[in-house]
């Protein structure tokens, strides 16, 4: 292909990640996004979410003039050939995907293409169910692709939130989906252009590969709902430990050892989300979903499952105090975005319980929701002290090297629930300690 020219449309946390990952690659680009607070901060250096290494690329492009922001959506196709559709495809109430941005923004481009007299590629990675391409996008741009000038393919994403950066530059498998081959091939050959030695890439139809990416997510929680299940038995059976468990089986080559971390259940901005699309686009078909639907009340009632162990201690009183160690829906990140700890705080506060938090990403999102209603700490002591529970919610590295001592010394009991199980229960057995997965 001719050399790339990329624009990113919509620069949240994946659209951010692919504009630099980009301009690191010295391939000239074009961030877009519709909010202009968002692009004058972006100007400014400021990412406005927190994700490992993504400050120092954002410092170096701007350094180096190497990426340009704008809210100007004409400028940005007509200086570029390629454009990666990063579009929030956000849940509805009703579990379904809210296409309104998608629909908005393509219509846009449409109109802005139509003047284009060279070729650009669009590719779309949001989130998007089956067919929506093949019926929404295309009809579209029928005649700019009968004209020749554009060409639509799907390209689904799958880097993680706390590793995005790492996951751009080491994908496992680059899918296509193409109605036809050359359309394919002009983005095979930027990801050649980008990649020294290519990954795997998959050619498949544009249905296929939208239904890729919601069988990965899927499957993933699918995992997840099944440790958390065992987990739940091995919390009846004493001298059972689900880590154990998920060990023996995770050696199984057939089974494999990640995403067998048994806890308060899956959050964030995509599986629980995803499931819930999949479900609802499958509503159609009869009783093919019922798996995906049982993987999702499992996650449901996985925070109540945590609860049940703050019984055990005897700490849901009125005006008890309970400490969350971990906001975030995952470390590394400051997204609380479906996380299982407002579901948790929520139901606490419901009983009455007066709760004091701390997280070292997501205080200021989560303060967003709860405002006044808990106690915002600004360090671990600070949360523990004087309180009759301890909760750990997030897999932080600095929660992991937290010993029994100082939760003896700063609370008012040290009954302490690790619901990630990052903490060694032998070292904690002086204690009253119990974790998700945990039979004592
Ligand atoms: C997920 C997928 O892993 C990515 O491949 C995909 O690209 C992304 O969604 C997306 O669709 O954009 P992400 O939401 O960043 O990535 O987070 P995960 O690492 O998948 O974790 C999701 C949730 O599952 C977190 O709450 C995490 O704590 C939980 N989890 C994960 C467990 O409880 N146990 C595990 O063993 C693994």
């Amino acid at each position: 292909m001719v050399k790339a020219r990329v624009s990113v449309i919509g620069l949240g946390f994946v659209g951010l990640s692919i504009a630099l990952t980009n301009s690191k690659k010295q391939i000239p680009t074009i961030g877009v996004d519709i909010e202009e607070g968002k692009i004058k901060k972006l100007k400014n250096g400021i990412p406005g979410f927190f994700e490992p290494q993504l400050q120092s690329y954002l410092d170096e492009s701007i350094k180096e003039k190497l990426i340009k922001f704008t809210t100007n959506l004409d400028y940005a196709l007509k200086n570029t050939n390629l454009s990666f559709l990063c579009v929030g495809t956000p849940p509805t109430d009703d579990g379904k995907i809210n296409l309104s941005f998608l629909k908005k923004v393509l219509k846009d481009i449409h109109k802005i293409l139509k003047s284009k007299k060279t070729h650009h590629l669009l590719v779309i990675k949001s989130t998007v169910v089956p067919q929506t391409t093949m019926n929404v996008v295309l009809p579209m741009f029928k005649d700019l692709i009968d004209k020749g000038t554009v060409d639509v393919v799907t390209n689904p994403e799958f880097l993680r939130e706390g590793s995005a950066i790492n996951d751009v530059f080491n994908p496992h498998l680059i899918v296509i989906g193409e109605y036809n081959k050359k359309s394919g091939k002009i983005l095979e050959s930027f990801y050649r252009q980008f990649y020294k030695t290519l990954p795997e890439v998959i050619h498949t139809d544009i249905t296929s590969a939208e239904l890729i990416k919601y069988a990965n997510n899927t499957f993933l929680a699918t995992k997840i709902s099944f440790i958390n299940s065992l987990a739940n038995i091995c919390q009846n059976l004493p001298g059972t430990d689900v880590n154990t468990i998920a060990k023996a089986i995770g050696k199984d080559p057939r089974i494999g050892p990640l995403f067998l971390q048994a806890g308060p259940g899956f959050g964030g901005s995509c599986l629980p989300k995803d499931v819930s699309a999949l479900i609802n686009f499958s509503n159609k078909f009869e009783k093919t979903n019922e798996l995906f639907k049982a993987v999702l009340s499992v996650n449901q009632n996985q925070p109540v499952k945590v609860l049940e162990l703050l019984k055990e201690f005897n700490v849901l009183k009125k005006n008890n105090t309970v400490s969350i160690l971990g906001l975030a829906f995952k470390k590394d990140t400051d997204d609380i975005r479906a996380a299982v700890s407002i579901e948790i705080a929520k139901l606490l506060l419901k009983k009455g319980l007066k709760l004091k938090v701390y997280d070292p990403m997501a205080m200021d999102n989560f303060r967003k929701l709860f405002k006044e209603k808990i106690t915002y700490c600004s360090s671990i002591d600070e949360c523990l002290r004087d309180s009759d529970c301890c909760l750990v919610l997030t897999e932080w590295d600095s929660f992991r090297k937290l010993k029994p001592k100082k939760f003896e010394k700063l609370m008012k009991t040290p009954n302490v629930i690790d619901a990630r199980r990052i903490l060694d229960p032998k070292k904690f057995s002086g204690i009253n300690f119990k974790a998700v997965g945990l039979g004592n």
